[in-house]
């Protein structure tokens, strides 16, 4: 049997982690039942999410290689029709060590290992069929936040930037914001120099939220430009972008002040140049703030000299799927139709159509969030044949994984597929002098997955999954790009950090 505790660093200090403690009774449970011991790995982890979509133990089996044919693989869509599983060769019970000295663990693991002997006497109640993670109905979940973001907030009373690190978004930290656009009048006045300023000066921000970061950037871009005595402003376009037209509209009320300045674009952030193509060689900055950590991700493993896919399927588990579907007098099975519903339609259209179970919008927020609160991802590791069939994005392999997964032994990293398309398809908007500028949370260094968990998580409606910083440092300077990811200069101990890209000198 293998143990493999990763949050290390909770192992010493003032208040360290008992882990004989927190293991023994797992261990115990492990032993009295009749699973094959030496086929089992006891995986901990510190999952550091107030929310997130673990239970406090799981069981995750390892499939062995299935031999039925290409398609069994998934291909990477998670969309194809899924193949009965192929037997399993290992299995993985994941433990979260935050949360275990409140539970009965021995009772816990006796509980799934019984469920995983007899997957017929479940009571979980599944949202989805098993997909890769970026296929997932959290997904769905969280594009609905940001679509019908005032409601949610007007229910919580809680606005969505008080969920972020450090309370409210990096962007709006003056002093980092006024430092980056003198760094760009001085790439100006050399180019103005050389008589090569365009007319129009560009600027785009990805993923706009209340549009609190575009007011500090624009108001700051005001003050410079006329201490700058050259007319900058009066040259510059900015251009919101957001797939929520919600969040557009209300971002652009925020900076109603500018004018004519600002514009709003429906841009799916994972497909940039789709929508900004005509911006080609011509953005100065391209500004992401807290954007790549909420796009879409697979996660990847190699577990024994193998490559595995993570697959998931969102749940309910039994006793919440009970009580949610009395409150909104369902019977229990239909709680994942009306989730389903609820996605498609939102919460307005939603007591439309039912009346029956949701008495107004009030009510179906209600539903909504309770659903989300229960929400948990059930996983498993499904054989990858060939990494290099493997669409991480429409234009990118999986070969871009080789060295992660076959150089660190056992590791399980994300793929992050919705900021690596965003990054690679922004990479040709900028201007040769342009540059791309992104606080974000990265993991920097790839062997940090050994040693922390980086979601995904819950802030309240939106998901959370830390960026895979090396890859993205990979693509760029494959394609002529100087990629740095360093600490925030503002806040130098938060876990955001900033990733610059520019073309290479
Ligand atoms: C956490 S908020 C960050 C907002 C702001 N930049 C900040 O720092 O406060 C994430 C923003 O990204 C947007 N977003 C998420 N996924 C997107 C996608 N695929 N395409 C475009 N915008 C997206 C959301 O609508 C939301 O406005």
């Amino acid at each position: 049997m293998l143990v493999d505790v990763r949050p290390v660093s909770r192992l010493r200090g003032k208040d360290p982690v008992d882990v004989t403690a927190a293991l023994g009774p797992a261990v115990e449970a492990l032993c009295a039942s009749a699973v094959d011991l030496s086929r089992v790995s006891l995986v901990c982890d510190w999952i550091q999410y107030r929310s997130s979509f673990r239970e406090v133990a799981d069981y995750r089996p390892v499939l062995a290689p299935w031999r039925g044919g290409a398609e069994a693989e998934g291909a990477g869509t998670g969309l194809e029709p899924q193949p009965e599983p192929p037997a399993e060769a290992t299995l993985e019970i994941a433990i979260d060590l935050r949360r275990c000295a409140d539970t009965d663990l021995r009772a816990a693991v006796t509980g799934l290992l019984d469920e995983h002997a007899d997957p017929g006497s479940s009571t979980r109640v599944p949202l989805e069929p098993w997909v890769t993670g970026r296929h997932s109905c959290i997904w769905g979940f969280n594009a609905l936040y940001w679509q019908a973001l005032s409601h949610w907030e007007q229910a919580t009373g809680r606005e969505y930037e008080q969920a972020l690190p450090g309370g409210e978004s990096d962007a709006r930290n003056v002093a980092a914001v006024r430092e980056l656009i003198l760094e760009i009048f001085k790439t100006w006045d050399d180019l103005d120099a050389r008589s090569a300023l365009p007319p129009e000066l560009y600027v785009v921000e990805l993923g706009v939220g209340n549009g609190n970061q575009a007011r500090t950037w624009l108001d700051e871009f005001v003050e410079l430009s006329r201490a700058h005595s050259r007319d900058y402003y009066r040259r510059l376009h900015y251009i919101m972008c957001d797939y929520s037209p919600h969040v557009l509209g209300r971002a652009l009320k925020a900076v109603a002040h500018h004018g004519d300045h600002v514009s709003t674009l429906v841009v799916d952030a994972t497909r940039p140049a789709v929508s900004l193509g005509f911006l080609r060689g011509k953005a100065f900055l391209v500004y992401v703030s807290n954007v790549y950590d909420n796009l879409p991700s697979d996660e990847v493993a190699c577990i024994g000299g193998h490559t595995y896919q993570v697959e998931v399927r969102a749940f309910l588990p039994g006793a919440d799927a009970a009580r949610i579907a009395q409150r909104f007098s369902a019977p229990p099975q239909r709680v994942a139709e009306l989730a389903d519903k609820l996605l498609r339609l939102g919460p307005e259209l939603l007591c439309e159509a039912m009346p029956q179970h949701f008495g107004g919008t009030g009510q179906a927020v209600a539903f909504w969030r309770e659903v989300w609160a229960a929400l948990r991802l059930q996983e498993r590791y499904r054989p990858l044949r060939a990494l290099d069939l493997y669409q991480v994005t429409p234009d990118l392999n999986g070969e871009l994984l080789r060295s992660q997964l076959e150089s660190h032994g056992d590791i399980r990293v994300h793929v992050s597929n919705g900021a690596l398309g965003s990054f690679a398809g922004t990479l040709p908007l900028l201007h040769p002098f342009g540059r791309l500028l992104c606080h974000d949370l990265f993991v920097d260094d790839v062997r940090r997955y050994h040693s922390g968990f980086f979601g995904p998580g819950k802030y309240d409606g939106s998901v959370v999954n830390w960026v895979n910083g090396p890859l993205l440092r990979h693509i760029g300077g494959r394609a002529g790009f100087d990629v740095r990811i360093s600490p925030f200069t503002a806040r130098p101990s938060s876990n955001i950090k900033t990733l610059t890209a520019a073309v290479r000198e």
